[in-house]
């Protein structure tokens, strides 16, 4: 059976023994039994987890690398924005990447508290013994769909790199180390192009059934959309439940909004950003930044989700950030901020 065909046996069950407590009338009932698949109902008081990755995605592919405690300011002025979730760092070649070199150092300069949650990512057990070493409870695998990406990031084949992935999440399961696996290029390949979608789904079932605690679906390059997001996505977590994924947008088209959006209605809750839209893979020829945490926290605050996170709080680090950088950053909410208060008006986000 297919992941498709299961997932499809799987959600008509659901659909039917939820039928009284979602309360669902016969048309959306109806929705629920069309493949594939109608959209998941969810009450509009969930939590959403935005897992910031500015420090790590959003510098590493940066001409100025940031100096040490430039970045733990602007850790701290995350947190102290509300978030609880951050990927600052990745331990990878430092000649590969010059930006990352400081991983070890940053990490006893990060915000400290029990309510934090700090991933590293890794591209190899090297990459995974020197995260754990370092004390991260949380790492990121990196998985490319497709042999040439995988080349170009990791100097492995699929394969190879997938076979590294099931050995790192081995070690990590015997480490009491959580792991999630980013399905990176899920919708296309800077390489090779677009990518069907059974590729993200299988090596999506693969890893977890390797042991992978999460999976995220990466839009490496930004060139997905909506119906994509929905096509890939909606059978894994009809097989696997939506708390167990992750989506990483790229924002090179315009659409990471979009495709936030279709997955938050499938019920995913968690989410990657990067503060001011930093972001960029020096190995993923064409993709800009990653959706811009301000713009997410706004679409998911304004839709009904609860994140924690303070939009006004974020503007101080997108300041840093931007200074740091030597670039312009933000994203579209704080331009319209900007222009209420310019009218001398309160903005009221959420
Ligand atoms: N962290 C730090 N150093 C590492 C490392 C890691 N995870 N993995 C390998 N190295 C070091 C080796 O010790 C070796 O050092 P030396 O030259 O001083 O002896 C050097 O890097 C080369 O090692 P090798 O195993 O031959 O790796 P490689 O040259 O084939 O490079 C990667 C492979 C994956 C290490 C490198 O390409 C890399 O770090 N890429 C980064 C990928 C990335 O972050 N992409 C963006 C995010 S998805
Ligand atoms: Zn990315």
């Amino acid at each position: 059976m297919t992941v498709g065909q299961r997932a499809w046996k799987r959600h008509a069950r659901l659909a039917v023994c939820s039928t009284r407590s979602l309360r669902c009338t016969s048309a959306t009932l109806m929705a629920h039994l069309q493949p594939p698949f109608g959209t998941t109902v969810f009450t509009m008081t969930d939590q959403a987890i935005i897992n910031e990755v500015g420090l790590r995605d959003g510098l590493q592919n940066q001409p100025v690398t940031v100096d040490t405690a430039t970045k733990a300011k602007l850790a701290q002025l995350l947190v102290d924005a509300g978030m609880r979730y951050l990927e600052p760092v990745s331990f990878v070649s430092p000649k590969a990447i010059p930006q990352m070199a400081d991983a070890a150092a940053l990490t006893p300069l990060l915000p400290q508290g029990n309510d934090l949650h700090y991933t590293a990512l890794i591209p190899n057990l090297k990459g995974y013994q020197l995260a754990r070493d370092a004390g991260y409870p949380t790492v990121g695998l990196v998985l490319s769909t497709t042999d040439s990406f995988n080349e170009r990031n990791l100097r492995m084949s699929l394969e190879q790199a997938a076979q590294s992935c099931e050995a790192i999440i081995a070690a990590a399961k015997a480490d009491g180390i959580a792991t999630r696996t980013y399905i990176s290029g899920a919708f296309a390949c800077p390489y090779d192009g677009p990518v069907p979608v059974t590729l993200p789904q299988k090596l999506s079932e693969r890893m977890f059934a390797a042991g992978s605690d999460e999976v995220a679906i990466a839009d490496t390059i930004g060139a997905g959309n909506p119906q994509q997001m929905k096509d890939i996505m909606a059978p894994l977590i009809q097989e696997f439940g939506a708390e167990k994924f992750y989506v990483h947008l790229h924002d090179t088209r315009g659409l990471a909004a979009a495709m936030a959006w279709a997955a938050a209605d499938l019920g995913v809750r968690r989410f990657d950003a990067s503060i001011g839209g930093l972001g960029g893979c020096p190995f993923a020829p064409g993709a800009t930044g990653n959706m811009a945490t301000e713009d997410l926290v706004y679409l998911l605050e304004s839709a009904g989700l609860k994140t924690g996170i303070d939009v006004q709080g974020l503007r101080e680090a997108v300041a840093l950030a931007a200074e740091a950088t030597q670039r312009p950053l933000g994203g579209r909410i704080l331009g319209w901020i900007e222009s209420q208060e310019k009218q001398g008006k309160t903005a009221c986000i959420g």
